[in-house]
C-alpha cells in the first residue's frame, strides 16, 4: 500500500537562547526536539506515538500537519512535500489534514457558540453559507451529539468536558479530513468520560476511513486504537510495529519498560516492572551514541560511541537497539 503521509529523515532543533560563553565559543545550543525521524504511514492506517515527556510526540504531529517546518528532512503528504505547499495548495491540505487538540477547554473560542465553532473551517474553507447547517449537523451526529438545538446557542463553557471533546471532534471532521492527528485527545478528560471519547475515535475512523495518528504517554490506551505503534525516544524513534506484536515482544529495552508499566491482559506472562533509571536528559545535550544508554541496564561500550540504526527484525517490526543485532 503506497503511504498517504512519510517522513524522510525530518530533523526539528529548536533554538535557545545563548549564553554569554556559548556566543564567545561560538556555540548554537538547540533543544534537539527530533533527530532523524523515518516514517510511512499507509491511507487508512492507524498508528500510535508512545513515549514520555518531551520526547518529541508533539513535535513530530505538528510537523505532519504543517504546523512547523523541519529544521532537515522532508515530509511528503499523498505524495506532495508538505515544504512546497502555499496559497490554494496550502489550503487544500489544510482541509484533508486536522488536529484534535488534548485540552478541549483551550480548544474552542469562548466568545464563539458551539455552532459558530463548527461552522468555522466551514467559512474559512470557503463552503457555501447555505450548507454550513447540514455539514454542522452531519458533524454532530458523527460525534453522538444528537439533539444540535441544545448545543448551538450554547457556548463551551456551558458544556462538560466529554461534551466539549465531541464537539472539537465534530470540528476536526466537518470538512471530512483524510488524516487526523489526535495530540493526547483524552488525558485531560475525566476518567469517567475518556472510554466513550476512545470509541467514538475508533469508530469514526473506522466508518469516515481516517488515516490517523493519535500520540500518548499511555501504551495501554492507545493500543486499543491503533494496529501499528511507534515509541520514540528523546527525540529518535526506537521502536516501531504492528501493536499487538510490541505490546506482546517489545524488544528495545526502553519499549519493554513501558509495557512492563502498563497492565496489559493478553500479555504471555506477567513481566517484572523494569526499573528504568533517572529521567529523560536533557534534550540539548543528549548522551552521545544510543540516547537511551545512561538509563539502559544493558548498556554496553558500543552504546556509548554509536547510535543505533532503526532495523528491521520481522515483518514490519523496527528497532533501533545493539542488542538487536
Ligand atoms: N516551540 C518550542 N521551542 C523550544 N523548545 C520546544 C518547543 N516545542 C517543543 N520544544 C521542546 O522539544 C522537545 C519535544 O517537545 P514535545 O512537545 O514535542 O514533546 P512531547 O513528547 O509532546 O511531550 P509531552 O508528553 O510533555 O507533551 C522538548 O524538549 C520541548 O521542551
Ligand atoms: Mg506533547
Amino acid at each position: 500500500m503506497s503511504a498517504l503521509v512519510e517522513l524522510r529523515d525530518v530533523v526539528k532543533h529548536f533554538p535557545v537562547s545563548r549564553s554569554l560563553g556559548e556566543i564567545v565559543r561560538g556555540r548554537h545550543p538547540a533543544v534537539r526536539a527530533l533527530d532523524g525521524v523515518s516514517l510511512e504511514i499507509g491511507a487508512s492506517d492507524a498508528v500510535a506515538v508512545v513515549g514520555e515527556s518531551g520526547c518529541g510526540k508533539t513535535t513530530l504531529g505538528r510537523l505532519m500537519l504543517k504546523l512547523t517546518e523541519p529544521s532537515a528532512g522532508a515530509i511528503t503528504f499523498d505524495g506532495t512535500a508538505l515544504g512546497g505547499l502555499s496559497g490554494a495548495s496550502l489550503r487544500a491540505f489544510r482541509r484533508q489534514a486536522q488536529l484534535v487538540f488534548q485540552n478541549p477547554f483551550d480548544a474552542l473560542n469562548p466568545r464563539f457558540t458551539i455552532y459558530r465553532a463548527v461552522a468555522e473551517p466551514l467559512l474559512n474553507a470557503g463552503i457555501p453559507r447555505a450548507e454550513h447547517a447540514d455539514r454542522v449537523a452531519q458533524a454532530f451526529r458523527r460525534v453522538h451529539l444528537p439533539d444540535l438545538e441544545r448545543y448551538l446557542d450554547r457556548y463551551p463553557h456551558q458544556l462538560s468536558g466529554g461534551q466539549l471533546q465531541r464537539v472539537v471532534l465534530a470540528r476536526a471532521l466537518v470538512l471530512a479530513p483524510r488524516f487526523l492527528v489526535a495530540d493526547e485527545p483524552v488525558s485531560m478528560l475525566d476518567v469517567s468520560v475518556r472510554a466513550g471519547i476512545l470509541a467514538l475515535l475508533r469508530e469514526v475512523r473506522d466508518d469516515m476511513g481516517l488515516t490517523a495518528v493519535y500520540i500518548s504517554h499511555d501504551l495501554a490506551l492507545v493500543r486499543y486504537l491503533c494496529e501499528r505503534t511507534v515509541v520514540m525516544y528523546l527525540g529518535t524513534m526506537v521502536e516501531d510495529g504492528p501493536t499487538a506484536e510490541i505490546v506482546r515482544n517489545p524488544r528495545h529495552p526502553y519499549t519493554r519498560a513501558l509495557v512492563a508499566a502498563v497492565p496489559v491482559p493478553d500479555a504471555d506472562q506477567a513481566r517484572a516492572p523494569l526499573p528504568i533509571a533517572g529521567n529523560v536528559p536533557d534534550a540539548r545535550e543528549p548522551p552521545s551514541g544510543c540516547r537511551f544508554r545512561d538509563r539502559c541496564p544493558h548498556a554496553f561500550a558500543r552504546c556509548a560511541e554509536e547510535a543505533p540504526a532503526l532495523r528491521e527484525t520481522a515483518d514490519g517490526h523496527r528497532v533501533a537497539c545493539h542488542l538487536d543485532n
